[in-house]
C-alpha cells in the first residue's frame, strides 16, 4: 500500500482493528515495543531512565487543557491484520511505544553507491555523523509541534476536534520515542546526549529553539492548526518517506510506521480546511457578501492568507533547491527519493541533470542547469506541491458546491512567495510570482499573509465548544465521527 493509498484509507474510514493473530506485545513492559526491549537490558534501562523526563517534558510543555479521558488510538502491534487499539486513556497515561514496521525478507538498499548491497542493520562507521544528523533533525519537529499546539485545547471547535488535536499530539509524542530509540539504540554516548537535547529545545525559544524555522512559529488558532496539519504534517509525510528508502534498516522502518499515523495527521488537515471552507461558502452563498465575520464564518480572503503563510513555511522545511549534502545522502544509500522503488531511472544520477529557479538581479525569473543530484531537494518539494494541488481541488468543489462563481478560489502562490530559504530568500515574490521592490512588497505584505488585524478577528471565533454534538460556528460538522462512533459522542471527557 503505498503512502497515499493510506491516507486515503484514512479518509474513507478508520483504521483497521486488530483481528486475529498479530505480533504479541508484552503488556507488562513499561515501553510497548516490537523490537526486543525484554533482552536488551542496558537499552531497555536507557529508555526507562529517558521516559520520566519525558513525562516531565509532557506535563509541562504538552497540552495545557486538564481531562479526564480522551478516546484514542494506541500504537500496540505490528500486523497485516491491525496495529492499533481504541479507548478512552488519561493522556498521561497514554502507552508511547516503539515500533519497527515488519518486512518480508532482507531487504537490499535501492540507490546510490551501495545499491543492491543488502540494508545495514548496525550503523556504518564512515556514515554515523550524517545519520545521527538526520535522526536528529527529524526527532526535533515531534516534540515541537506538540509544543505550538499546546494552548489550543482552551479552543477547540468541537469534543470531535479536541479529541484529534490530542490524537496528533500523542502520536507526535511517539514519534519522539521512535527517533530517541535509534539514537540509543545505534548511537551509544551522543545518541544519548542527543536524545536528552530533543527536550531541552524549545519551540521559539530564544536561547534554544527547535532546529527548523516553522517549528518555531506560533499555532496561534485553530485556522492556523489546520493549515499546519495540512501543510506542514504533510512535509513530514515526505521526509519520512525519503528516510523510509534509508540504507539504515531501523531508520526506513521506524519511519515506515510512522507514515501510519501521519496519514491521520493529514486527515485533520484535509478535513479541518475543507469543513472552514464549507461553512465559508454556505454563508457566502446565503448572505451574497464575502465580508462574513458578522456571522460567525471566516471569509475567504482570510482563509487563503493562512495558507499562503503555511504553505510558504513549509517550502522553506525542503532546505535550498542545489544542496551538496542532498546529494551526499543519496549517494551513500541514506536517504533517497520519494517512491524511490517507482522511479524508472538508473537510481544513482551521476549522469543526469534537472532544472533549478533562478532569480536574476533585475528580478526576471529563470531556470538553469544542474547536475540531477544536486537538485533532490527540489525533486521532493515538487513531489510535494504537488500532493498539495489536490487538497485545494477538495476544497474548491465546496466553493463550487455553493455556486461562488469563478473568483471564489483557493490556490497555492507561487514557491517564490515569502520565502527564508533557496533562491528566494532575500527576494520578494508576490503570490502570482512577480518580484517586487521591498517598498512595494511592504504596502502589500498585508493583502497576502494574516495581520495582527485577521488574527484578532480570528481569536475572537475561538470560543470552546465542550458539549458533546456541539459545533462552533465557523466550521461544519465532520461526515462521520471517529472509528464508527457517532460524531456527537464525548470524545472527551473533564
Ligand atoms: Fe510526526
Ligand atoms: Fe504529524
Amino acid at each position: 500500500m503505498s503512502d497515499s493509498d493510506i491516507e486515503e484509507a484514512e479518509l474513507t474510514g478508520p483504521a483497521p482493528q486488530p483481528a486475529g493473530p498479530v505480533s504479541v506485545i508484552d503488556y507488562s513492559e513499561r515501553i510497548p515495543n516490537n523490537v526486543g526491549l525484554a533482552t536488551d537490558r542496558k537499552l531497555q534501562r536507557a529508555l526507562e531512565s529517558w521516559q520520566p523526563a519525558f513525562l516531565d517534558w509532557w506535563a509541562a510543555l504538552g497540552p495545557s487543557l486538564p481531562t479526564r479521558d480522551v478516546y484514542l488510538r494506541t500504537a500496540i502491534a505490528i500486523g497485516r491484520d491491525g496495529w492499533a487499539s481504541w479507548a478512552r486513556v488519561p493522556m498521561e497515561q497514554y502507552r508511547w511505544g516503539i515500533f519497527l514496521s515488519e518486512r518480508d525478507g532482507p531487504r537490499q538498499i535501492g540507490f546510490g553507491q551501495h545499491m543492491g548491497e543488502p540494508a545495514w542493520r548496525e550503523v556504518p562507521g564512515e556514515y554515523r555523523s550524517e545519520l545521527r544528523r538526520l535522526i536528529v533533525v527529524q526527532g526535533d519537529t515531534e516534540p515541537a509541534s506538540v509544543e505550538q499546539q499546546r494552548h489550543l485545547g482552551a479552543t477547540a471547535p468541537s469534543l470531535y476536534d479536541l479529541r484529534n488535536l490530542f490524537q496528533v499530539n500523542v502520536e507526535e509524542g511517539r514519534h519522539l520515542w521512535a527517533m530517541v530509540y535509534l539514537l540509543h539504540a545505534y548511537f551509544g554516548r551522543d545518541g544519548r546526549e542527543e536524545a536528552g537535547q530533543l527536550l531541552r529545545r524549545h519551540s521559539g525559544h530564544p536561547d534554544s529553539p527547535r532546529i527548523l524555522g516553522a517549528f518555531n512559529e506560533e499555532t496561534t488558532d485553530w485556522l492556523s492548526f489546520f493549515m499546519f496539519t495540512y501543510f506542514t504534517d504533510r512535509d513530514g509525510k515526505y521526509q519520512l518517506g525519503t528516510l523510509k528508502e534509508s540504507g539504515f534498516d531501523p531508520l526506513s522502518r521506524s519511519c515506515e510506521f510512522m507514515l501510519r499515523e501521519e496519514a491521520h495527521h493529514m486527515f485533520v488537515g484535509t478535513t479541518g480546511v475543507q469543513r472552514i471552507v464549507a461553512r465559508t461558502a454556505q454563508v457566502m452563498a446565503e448572505r451574497g457578501t464575502d465580508d462574513i465575520w458578522r456571522y460567525g464564518a471566516i471569509p475567504l480572503g482570510t482563509v487563503q492568507k493562512y495558507l499562503n503563510l503555511q504553505y510558504s513555511l513549509s517550502l522553506d522545511l525542503f532546505g535550498s533547491e542545489t544542496s551538496s549534502n542532498a546529494a551526499a545522502y543519496f549517494t551513500a544509500g541514506l536517504k533517497g527519493r520519494w517512491m524511490e522503488g517507482r522511479r524508472t531511472d538508473d537510481h544513482v544520477l551521476t549522469a543526469v541533470t534537472a532544472q533549478v529557479p533562478v532569480v536574476a538581479a533585475d528580478g526576471t525569473l529563470s531556470e538553469r542547469t544542474v547536475p540531477a543530484l544536486t537538485a533532490l531537494n527540489l525533486d521532493l518539494r515538487d513531489e510535494y506541491v504537488a500532493d498539495c494541488e489536490r487538497g485545494l481541488r477538495k476544497w474548491n468543489l465546496e466553493l463550487d458546491k455553493a455556486g461562488l462563481g469563478p473568483d471564489a478560489r483557493l490556490t497555492l502562490p507561487h514557491p517564490g512567495f515569502n520565502r527564508n530559504v533557496g533562491v528566494f530568500a532575500g527576494h520578494h515574490v508576490s503570490p502570482s510570482g512577480e518580484v517586487l521592490d521591498e517598498a512595494e512588497w511592504t504596502r502589500r505584505a498585508g493583502d497576502w499573509l494574516p495581520t495582527a488585524d485577521d488574527r484578532g478577528q480570528v481569536a475572537g471565533l475561538m470560543v470552546p465548544h465542550y458539549e458533546p454534538g456541539e459545533f462552533a460556528s465557523w466550521l461544519t460538522p465532520p461526515a462521520v465521527g471517529i472509528n464508527d462512533l457517532p460524531v456527537e459522542y464525548d470524545y472527551v471527557r473533564f
